[in-house]
């Protein structure tokens, strides 16, 4: 389970997060919603230890990370897919797998072929360069690269964003997967809310870095979506 208690955090002066307390449970898949600029990346960015909050508290179960660097964090189970896939286009689909590797506990060189066997078009294109291929496929090594690190929690920030409609499919039901098999933590940055309902079980929403709404899915109603959502 991972827990986020009262956090705070400010670029400089200017404070962006305000008092967020959030609960995200394994085995589900929990959705980060709101609209461009209320916090929703700033928010992962402190989850992962790439952003410092100056009050509050992050931990996986009784696992304190709030203190850690990105790096420890990710060793005790964080997961990230960063907003813009940030894969490395020089080095191959291999390669970019590889770094993920990194984050394990145990100290296995060899990309797992369960990873492959999740995303075919990967195995396919092991050794072509990154940056060769599609928005999609990115998207698709950018979580490869990720649970290449055998994350707990699994970070996704608008994996969506400018991906064709049947790549976002089959991302939707491997996170589906994930959840239900390994019982994965997942948390979704999302703005595209057909996909939220379709997947996700619970829902946060932030708005100008305050949670202004939250609950199980099925719940999130017309009002929310009109006060916070619609642009
Ligand atoms: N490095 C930074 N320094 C200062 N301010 C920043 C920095 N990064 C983001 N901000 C500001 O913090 C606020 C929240 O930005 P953030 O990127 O977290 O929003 P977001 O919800 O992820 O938006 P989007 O949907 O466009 O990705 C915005 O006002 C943004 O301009
Ligand atoms: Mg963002």
């Amino acid at each position: 389970m991972l827990v986020i208690e009262s956090l705070n955090f400010s670029y400089g002066h200017v404070q962006t997060l305000y008092d967020i307390s959030m609960v995200m449970r394994p085995g589900s898949i929990t959705a980060i919603m709101g609209r461009n600029g209320v916090g929703k990346t700033t928010l992962i960015r402190n989850i992962a230890g790439l952003a410092r909050c100056q009050s509050g508290n992050i931990r996986i179960g009784e696992t304190e990370l709030t203190s850690l660097p990105p790096h420890a964090r990710a060793r005790k189970g964080i997961g990230l897919v960063p907003q813009g896939r940030q894969i490395f286009p020089k080095l191959t689909v291999e390669e970019n797998i590889q770094i993920g590797l990194q984050a394990r506990k145990d100290t296995i060189k060899k990309v797992p072929e369960e990873i492959y066997e999740m995303f075919p078009i990967l195995a396919q294109f092991r050794s072509r360069y990154g940056g060769d291929l599609s928005g999609g496929q990115q998207q698709q090594l950018a979580i490869a690269r990720a649970l290449a690190g055998d994350p707990q929690v699994l970070l996704l920030d608008e994996p969506t964003e400018g991906i064709q409609p049947n790549i976002i499919q089959s991302i939707g039901g491997i996170l589906q997967q994930l959840a239900r098999t390994k019982s994965m933590t997942i948390v979704l940055v999302e703005q595209y809310l057909d996909f939220v309902k379709k997947i996700t079980n619970y829902f946060y929403v932030l708005n100008r870095g305050r949670v202004v709404a939250g609950g199980e899915t099925k719940d999130l109603s017309e009002e929310i979506i009109s006060l916070h959502l619609k642009v």
